[in-house]
């Protein structure tokens, strides 16, 4: 590696491994999975919301909703005593999870904003995009961690959930490809935008896991 702030996604399972293997560190880590997908849901349902909202925005913002419950209820699952809210207090880096969230967004919609000047196709587009780029990094993670929670016999498995994303991915790709031309290039610099940004935070995860 170049550089000492660098992490490539081999981290992602040792970081990983150090917090399923803490009782409360893990109930914190579901409880931050959980804010992630809420937050996920309630973008999709306050702009997604017009008179050409479809079948697809419906399920996906409705699956995103039912994965961020089934994080809460995981959290218990591992902890009994845990039934907070998204405090800080109980999330695992909860302001690097929300910066994370922020700035992908920001990032999609300036890059978008320069090409796609009706208000509607910019709309659904940025909800394409942001939406793909963060389902890509989901299905890195939640795969590392799903193989964290098969090895370790635990009763939670991301099974099911990682068939909604995986569909959550297919519709949304044909889409994007339908509406933008330019899709496949600008799907990868965004893609390598966000790699930056999700590095960020993953050093705040890391940091966590050592303490
Ligand atoms: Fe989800
Ligand atoms: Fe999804």
């Amino acid at each position: 590696m170049g550089s000492a702030t660098v992490l490539s996604n081999d981290s992602i399972p040792n970081v990983l491994s150090d917090i399923v293997a803490n009782e409360s560190n893990h109930a914190l880590w579901l409880n931050t999975l959980s804010l992630l997908e809420h937050l996920g849901s309630r973008k999709i349902l306050l702009t997604q919301s017009s008179e050409e909202t479809s079948e697809m925005i419906l399920r996906h913002a409705t699956e995103e909703a039912r994965h961020a419950l089934f994080f809460k209820k995981a959290a218990r699952t591992i902890k009994p005593s845990f039934q907070w809210g998204y405090q800080n207090s109980a999330l695992v880096r909860g302001t690097a999870a929300r910066i994370y969230f922020a700035k992908l967004d920001t990032l999609v919609r300036r890059s978008l904003r320069k090409v796609f000047t009706d208000e509607k196709q910019f709309t659904y587009l940025a909800y394409l995009y942001t939406t793909t780029v963060i389902e890509k990094r989901a299905m890195v993670v939640y795969a590392a961690y799903d193989e964290i929670l098969d090895k370790t016999g635990s009763p939670i498995r991301l099974t099911n959930l990682i068939l909604e994303e995986e569909g959550h991915l297919s519709e949304m790709s044909s889409e994007m490809f339908r509406l933008d031309p330019g899709a496949k290039e600008r799907l990868a610099n965004l893609e390598a935008e966000e790699a930056k940004i999700f590095n960020r935070f993953w050093l705040q995860i890391r940091e966590f896991s050592l303490n």
